[in-house]
Protein backbone atom coordinates (compact mmCIF):
# COMPACT_ATOMS: atom_id res chain seq x y z
CA UNK A 1 0.00 0.00 0.00
CA UNK A 2 1.71 3.20 -0.58
CA UNK A 3 1.39 5.93 1.89
CA UNK A 4 -0.03 9.53 1.06
CA UNK A 5 2.66 11.94 1.40
CA UNK A 6 0.98 14.77 3.52
CA UNK A 7 4.37 17.21 4.05
CA UNK A 8 5.49 19.48 0.87
CA UNK A 9 8.20 21.64 0.59
CA UNK A 10 6.66 25.30 0.04
CA UNK A 11 9.31 26.17 -2.85
CA UNK A 12 10.47 28.73 -4.29
CA UNK A 13 12.26 29.46 -7.30
CA UNK A 14 13.85 32.57 -6.46
CA UNK A 15 16.01 31.02 -3.50
CA UNK A 16 19.24 30.30 -4.90
CA UNK A 17 21.81 28.32 -3.29
CA UNK A 18 24.84 30.15 -1.67
CA UNK A 19 28.00 29.91 -3.21
CA UNK A 20 29.97 28.56 0.34
CA UNK A 21 27.26 25.76 0.04
CA UNK A 22 27.86 24.55 -3.53
CA UNK A 23 32.00 24.97 -3.25
CA UNK A 24 32.66 24.08 -0.19
CA UNK A 25 30.19 21.44 1.41
CA UNK A 26 29.01 20.02 -2.15
CA UNK A 27 30.62 16.97 -1.64
CA UNK A 28 28.34 16.20 1.32
CA UNK A 29 25.29 18.12 0.28
CA UNK A 30 24.76 17.01 -3.18
CA UNK A 31 26.15 13.13 -2.61
CA UNK A 32 23.35 10.62 -1.55
CA UNK A 33 25.42 7.63 -0.75
CA UNK A 34 27.40 10.10 1.48
CA UNK A 35 24.76 11.46 3.41
CA UNK A 36 22.17 8.40 3.50
CA UNK A 37 25.89 7.35 6.13
CA UNK A 38 25.94 10.89 7.57
CA UNK A 39 22.51 10.00 8.75
CA UNK A 40 23.17 6.72 10.90
CA UNK A 41 23.10 7.58 14.52
CA UNK A 42 26.28 5.50 15.19
CA UNK A 43 27.77 7.91 12.48
CA UNK A 44 27.04 10.74 13.96
CA UNK A 45 27.84 10.08 17.20
CA UNK A 46 31.38 9.17 16.26
CA UNK A 47 32.13 12.41 14.63
CA UNK A 48 30.97 14.14 17.50
CA UNK A 49 32.85 12.02 19.88
CA UNK A 50 29.66 10.99 21.42
CA UNK A 51 27.87 14.20 22.13
CA UNK A 52 25.61 14.38 19.08
CA UNK A 53 22.44 12.78 21.72
CA UNK A 54 23.32 14.84 24.72
CA UNK A 55 23.22 17.93 22.41
CA UNK A 56 19.87 17.01 21.52
CA UNK A 57 19.04 15.97 24.88
CA UNK A 58 19.77 19.59 26.21
CA UNK A 59 18.03 21.29 23.28
CA UNK A 60 14.82 19.23 23.55
CA UNK A 61 14.82 20.87 27.05
CA UNK A 62 13.98 24.16 25.67
CA UNK A 63 11.40 22.90 23.13
CA UNK A 64 7.71 22.89 24.65
CA UNK A 65 5.19 20.41 23.70
CA UNK A 66 2.46 22.12 21.48
CA UNK A 67 4.60 25.15 20.83
CA UNK A 68 5.34 26.61 17.28
CA UNK A 69 9.23 25.91 16.54
CA UNK A 70 11.32 27.16 13.59
CA UNK A 71 14.11 25.20 12.55
CA UNK A 72 17.25 26.35 10.32
CA UNK A 73 18.28 23.91 8.56
CA UNK A 74 18.41 20.28 7.81
CA UNK A 75 20.61 17.65 10.03
CA UNK A 76 21.65 14.62 9.70
CA UNK A 77 20.67 11.36 12.07
CA UNK A 78 17.32 11.77 14.52
CA UNK A 79 17.57 15.46 15.71
CA UNK A 80 14.85 16.29 13.34
CA UNK A 81 12.87 13.23 14.13
CA UNK A 82 12.89 13.87 18.15
CA UNK A 83 11.98 17.40 17.58
CA UNK A 84 8.92 16.65 15.50
CA UNK A 85 7.91 14.15 18.64
CA UNK A 86 8.46 16.43 21.52
CA UNK A 87 6.35 19.14 19.59
CA UNK A 88 3.59 16.64 19.15
CA UNK A 89 0.69 16.74 16.97
CA UNK A 90 -1.11 20.05 18.64
CA UNK A 91 2.30 22.20 17.64
CA UNK A 92 3.92 23.46 14.94
CA UNK A 93 7.12 22.67 13.19
CA UNK A 94 8.75 24.25 10.50
CA UNK A 95 12.10 23.10 8.61
CA UNK A 96 13.81 25.77 5.85
CA UNK A 97 16.76 24.91 4.16
CA UNK A 98 18.41 26.56 1.15
CA UNK A 99 18.84 23.32 -0.31
CA UNK A 100 15.83 21.64 -2.15
CA UNK A 101 17.93 18.52 -2.17
CA UNK A 102 17.92 18.48 1.67
CA UNK A 103 14.23 19.74 2.20
CA UNK A 104 13.25 16.54 -0.18
CA UNK A 105 15.92 14.11 1.79
CA UNK A 106 14.44 15.02 5.36
CA UNK A 107 10.64 15.28 4.06
CA UNK A 108 11.52 11.32 2.82
CA UNK A 109 12.42 10.51 5.83
CA UNK A 110 9.88 12.19 8.33
CA UNK A 111 7.35 11.47 5.52
CA UNK A 112 5.22 10.83 9.17
CA UNK A 113 5.61 13.76 11.29
CA UNK A 114 3.38 17.22 10.93
CA UNK A 115 6.43 19.20 9.79
CA UNK A 116 6.20 21.95 7.43
CA UNK A 117 9.33 22.28 4.81
CA UNK A 118 9.98 25.38 3.26
CA UNK A 119 12.79 26.21 0.98
CA UNK A 120 14.43 29.91 2.66
CA UNK A 121 17.74 31.21 2.79
CA UNK A 122 18.28 32.13 6.48
CA UNK A 123 20.06 35.13 5.20
CA UNK A 124 16.58 36.48 4.52
CA UNK A 125 14.54 37.62 7.09
CA UNK A 126 11.58 35.26 8.51
CA UNK A 127 7.91 36.35 8.12
CA UNK A 128 6.49 34.58 11.39
CA UNK A 129 7.44 34.30 15.04
CA UNK A 130 7.62 31.19 16.91
CA UNK A 131 8.12 30.13 20.43
CA UNK A 132 11.77 28.22 19.76
CA UNK A 133 14.09 28.39 17.04
CA UNK A 134 17.11 25.73 16.80
CA UNK A 135 19.97 26.48 14.99
CA UNK A 136 21.52 23.10 15.29
CA UNK A 137 25.02 22.48 13.82
CA UNK A 138 24.79 25.59 11.10
CA UNK A 139 26.65 28.81 12.26
CA UNK A 140 30.15 26.93 12.01
CA UNK A 141 29.43 26.44 8.07
CA UNK A 142 28.74 29.73 7.15
CA UNK A 143 31.04 32.75 6.42
CA UNK A 144 31.47 35.85 8.84
CA UNK A 145 28.98 37.89 6.92
CA UNK A 146 26.10 35.29 6.43
CA UNK A 147 26.64 34.01 9.78
CA UNK A 148 25.49 37.59 11.33
CA UNK A 149 22.27 37.73 9.17
CA UNK A 150 21.44 34.16 10.09
CA UNK A 151 21.84 34.99 13.43
CA UNK A 152 20.18 38.19 13.37
CA UNK A 153 17.62 36.60 11.56
CA UNK A 154 16.71 34.02 14.16
CA UNK A 155 17.02 36.03 17.08
CA UNK A 156 14.17 38.25 14.79
CA UNK A 157 12.04 35.41 14.44
CA UNK A 158 11.44 34.67 18.39
CA UNK A 159 8.30 35.69 20.16
CA UNK A 160 7.94 37.89 23.53
CA UNK A 161 8.97 35.02 25.79
CA UNK A 162 10.36 32.66 23.29
CA UNK A 163 13.75 31.55 23.09
CA UNK A 164 16.95 30.83 19.84
CA UNK A 165 18.95 27.45 20.39
CA UNK A 166 22.30 28.09 18.88
CA UNK A 167 24.13 24.92 19.36
CA UNK A 168 27.74 23.90 17.40
CA UNK A 169 31.21 24.08 17.67
CA UNK A 170 33.40 26.29 20.64
CA UNK A 171 36.88 26.77 20.99
CA UNK A 172 38.19 23.61 22.84
CA UNK A 173 39.72 24.28 25.98
CA UNK A 174 43.85 24.27 26.71
CA UNK A 175 43.25 20.66 28.15
CA UNK A 176 41.32 19.12 25.18
CA UNK A 177 43.57 16.94 23.21
CA UNK A 178 41.22 16.45 20.63
CA UNK A 179 42.13 20.06 19.71
CA UNK A 180 44.95 18.63 17.84
CA UNK A 181 42.95 16.66 15.36
CA UNK A 182 40.01 19.39 15.32
CA UNK A 183 42.40 22.24 13.65
CA UNK A 184 43.54 20.73 10.42
CA UNK A 185 40.30 18.93 9.98
CA UNK A 186 38.49 22.49 10.24
CA UNK A 187 41.08 24.02 7.93
CA UNK A 188 40.10 21.33 5.42
CA UNK A 189 36.32 20.82 5.87
CA UNK A 190 35.10 23.94 7.74
CA UNK A 191 37.26 27.05 7.07
CA UNK A 192 34.91 29.24 9.13
CA UNK A 193 34.34 27.77 12.00
CA UNK A 194 37.57 29.51 14.22
CA UNK A 195 36.25 32.86 13.74
CA UNK A 196 33.18 31.39 15.58
CA UNK A 197 35.82 29.93 18.30
CA UNK A 198 37.07 33.27 19.02
CA UNK A 199 33.68 35.38 18.34
CA UNK A 200 31.11 34.31 21.10
CA UNK A 201 27.33 33.89 19.18
CA UNK A 202 26.07 36.95 21.69
CA UNK A 203 28.60 38.90 20.00
CA UNK A 204 26.52 38.75 16.90
CA UNK A 205 23.60 40.22 18.08
CA UNK A 206 23.01 43.55 16.93
CA UNK A 207 20.01 43.79 19.71
CA UNK A 208 21.54 41.65 22.24
CA UNK A 209 19.73 43.21 25.11
CA UNK A 210 16.55 42.37 23.96
CA UNK A 211 17.40 39.16 25.21
CA UNK A 212 18.79 37.06 28.15
CA UNK A 213 21.65 34.69 27.50
CA UNK A 214 22.52 31.39 28.82
CA UNK A 215 25.34 29.26 27.57
CA UNK A 216 26.55 25.55 28.72
CA UNK A 217 29.51 23.24 26.93
CA UNK A 218 30.01 20.56 26.34
CA UNK A 219 33.19 17.75 25.71
CA UNK A 220 36.10 20.30 27.71
CA UNK A 221 34.34 23.12 25.35
CA UNK A 222 34.39 21.24 22.20
CA UNK A 223 30.56 22.43 21.60
CA UNK A 224 27.98 25.06 22.83
CA UNK A 225 24.89 25.40 23.56
CA UNK A 226 23.64 29.26 23.78
CA UNK A 227 20.17 30.16 24.03
CA UNK A 228 18.57 33.77 24.10
CA UNK A 229 15.39 34.10 25.54
CA UNK A 230 13.62 37.29 24.41
CA UNK A 231 12.83 39.43 27.49
CA UNK A 232 9.34 40.81 27.48
CA UNK A 233 9.53 44.60 27.45
CA UNK A 234 7.40 46.65 30.00
CA UNK A 235 4.35 47.62 29.05
CA UNK A 236 3.88 44.19 26.35
CA UNK A 237 1.95 42.08 27.71
CA UNK A 238 3.10 38.23 26.91
CA UNK A 239 0.50 36.49 24.93
CA UNK A 240 -1.60 33.93 26.51
CA UNK A 241 -1.70 30.65 25.13
CA UNK A 242 -5.29 29.65 24.46
CA UNK A 243 -5.92 26.28 26.51
CA UNK A 244 -5.18 23.14 25.38
CA UNK A 245 -8.51 21.32 27.02
C1 LIG B 1 21.89 22.68 9.81
S1 LIG B 1 23.42 22.29 9.08
C2 LIG B 1 23.50 20.66 9.78
C3 LIG B 1 24.52 19.73 9.28
C4 LIG B 1 25.29 19.09 10.37
N1 LIG B 1 26.42 18.47 9.85
C5 LIG B 1 24.46 18.16 11.25
O1 LIG B 1 23.61 17.38 10.83
O2 LIG B 1 24.67 18.23 12.45
C6 LIG B 1 23.30 22.03 7.37
C7 LIG B 1 22.07 22.46 6.59
O3 LIG B 1 21.93 23.87 6.59
C8 LIG B 1 21.53 24.29 5.31
N2 LIG B 1 21.91 25.70 5.09
C9 LIG B 1 23.13 26.21 4.86
N3 LIG B 1 23.08 27.54 4.66
C10 LIG B 1 21.77 27.90 4.79
C11 LIG B 1 21.07 29.13 4.68
N4 LIG B 1 21.70 30.29 4.42
N5 LIG B 1 19.72 29.13 4.84
C12 LIG B 1 19.07 27.98 5.12
N6 LIG B 1 19.68 26.77 5.22
C13 LIG B 1 21.02 26.72 5.06
C14 LIG B 1 22.24 23.31 4.35
O4 LIG B 1 21.60 23.25 3.10
C15 LIG B 1 22.17 22.01 5.13
O5 LIG B 1 21.05 21.22 4.78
Amino acid sequence: MSVAKSNVVKNSKIVKEPLYLKELYGFLYHNPKLEKFMDDDRIQALLSFGFKGKLIDDMLEDVGTNSSVLQIGCTFGSQMQKTADKIGRYGSYVIVDVSNEQLERARGQLIDKKIDFERHDARKPFNGKYDTVICFMLLHELPETSREKVINNALAAVKNGGRAIFIDYHQPSDFNVLRFILKPFNRLFFPFVEKLWKNPIKNYARKSNHFSWYKKSYGAQMFQKVTAVRRVSDGKKPETKPSFY
